[in-house]
């Protein structure tokens, strides 16, 4: 077995002085997440390296459980998503679950193009039937990137409301259990987060088409 690449070795050596710098500062920190974790928030954010869930947040491992994928998408037939949605809520038991898209996102960009990138034309779909949707919002928008980071933000409301509809969330609220979700949105050119007030709390909130009842 061939020894981790030397271009490599910079991260590893990064590792071990993040964790010593963990440990001298508080020598139970790791010993006692190593037991259990409860975390109060879902982050369901995009890939995109420039948008690093916890650093954002300013919180520790331990304190955020985590899901990203291109264009911080809510699929309905996610296994991957709702998997992570189920332990999260039902296990782990988070209060909040926050999408947090972000401008300047390149999966939306690439879902307003008609560029073909091949196999993620499919996953970005979702994003372009939303704009098909959603035209009206941007016939006054002339510039390019203000469309991008309109659709931006409407993406990200699009996910809070997908969420809400899974019947994970909707057990949730059934059962009295504390949950919200909430629509954020990071800026690129200023690392600031802003919510979009978008937050959902209960099924009331939601159309009656989209209400489950047991
Ligand atoms: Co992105």
């Amino acid at each position: 077995m061939a020894k981790t690449d030397n271009a490599l070795q910079n991260l590893i050596n990064n590792n071990r002085k993040w964790a010593d710098d963990i440990s001298t500062k508080d020598p139970d920190f790791f010993p006692t997440l190593a037991k259990q974790q409860a975390p109060e928030y879902l982050w369901i954010g995009c890939s995109d390296s420039r948008v690093p869930a916890n650093e954002i947040v300013g919180l520790l491992p331990g304190e955020l459980f985590v899901h990203r994928n291109v264009a911080n998408l809510v699929v309905h037939t996610d296994m991957n998503l709702l998997s992570v949605l189920q332990y999260a809520v039902e296990v782990l038991k988070v209060r909040h679950v926050i999408v947090c898209g972000h401008y300047a996102c390149g999966g939306v960009k690439a879902a307003m193009q008609d560029q073909k990138l091949g196999l993620i034309d499919n996953w970005l779909l979702e994003i372009r039937d939303l704009y098909h949707h959603k035209q009206d919002y941007f016939k006054d928008i002339s510039s390019e990137e203000e469309k991008v980071d309109k659709l931006c933000e409407l993406n990200v409301v699009r996910q809070v409301y997908n969420l809400s509809h899974t019947s994970i969330v909707q057990d949730a609220w059934a059962k009295g259990q504390p949950l919200s979700v909430h629509g954020w949105i990071y800026g690129l050119s200023d690392g600031k987060v802003n919510d979009l007030e978008v937050t959902i709390n209960e099924g009331s909130q939601l159309s009656e088409l989209f209400r489950l009842k047991s």
